[in-house]
């Protein structure tokens, strides 16, 4: 089963895209692990399939992993917004030339144009369940789909919680950001998460 993972927090800078950057890698680079024997796989090419989706109309995801936001001719936005198949940038990191290569990531860019569907969201017909109805068609295919959320309480971090199935609320030990917690804490409530209860990281490495 795909786990869709949020990296949320209202604040930026706190480092949300930076990790979905390095753990989408690092989680790429990783054989499938047999939960009950705790072994690794041995099978040529049996790595866990990962895929990033930038939500930030910034577009730092998309630059950190080498394209430009300004020659793309689709983004997040046309999947979410004009009902389009996800534009997937695939093998970003990949490492093929070695005979058990790594598969790489794939990604699914921002561009500013993403900045539009903010305001589009509040008039579109089932706008909470567009990025997952999104996702839906390919996410049998990851192992692992990480979305790097804006530094909002906009719409777009909205749909992000909404398609999560769990959420990684990244935050800077500071009295500030602990006291934003409550905040964070009823966002989520809005979206259903705090029953399914929230993914300490000892979680997450369990399954990697
Ligand atoms: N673990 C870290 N330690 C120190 N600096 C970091 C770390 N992760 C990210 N940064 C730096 O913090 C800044 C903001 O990171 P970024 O990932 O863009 O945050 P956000 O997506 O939350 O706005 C960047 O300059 C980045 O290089
Ligand atoms: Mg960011």
């Amino acid at each position: 089963m795909s786990r869709i993972i949020a990296l949320f927090n209202q604040a930026g800078g706190v480092g949300k895209t930076s990790l979905v950057n390095q753990l989408g890698y690092m989680i790429a680079c990783c054989k499938r692990l047999d939960v009950k024997t705790k072994k690794r796989s041995k099978k040529k090419g049996d790595y866990y399939q990962v895929l990033v989706v930038d939500m930030d109309p910034q577009a730092s995801l998309t630059i950190f992993m080498g394209l430009d936001p300004y020659e793309l001719d689709k983004t997040i936005y046309h999947a979410i917004l004009q009902d389009e198949p996800l534009p997937i940038h695939k093998g970003i990191y990949a490492q093929t030339q070695q005979e058990d290569g790594t598969p790489g990531v794939d990604l699914v860019p921002a561009n500013l144009g993403l900045a539009l569907a903010e305001r589009e969201l509040m008039s579109a017909v089932m706008s909470d369940f567009r990025l997952r109805e999104a996702l839906l068609p390919v996410q049998e295919q990851y192992d692992f789909i990480l979305i790097d959320c804006p530094p909002s309480l906009g719409n777009l971090a909205y749909i992000s919680l909404v398609a999560a199935t769990h959420v990684w609320y990244q935050f800077n030990l500071s009295t500030k950001h602990l006291m934003e917690c409550s905040s964070y804490l009823t966002r989520l409530n809005w979206c259903g998460h705090v029953q399914t209860g929230i993914l300490r990281s000892p979680d997450l490495y369990q399954h990697v």
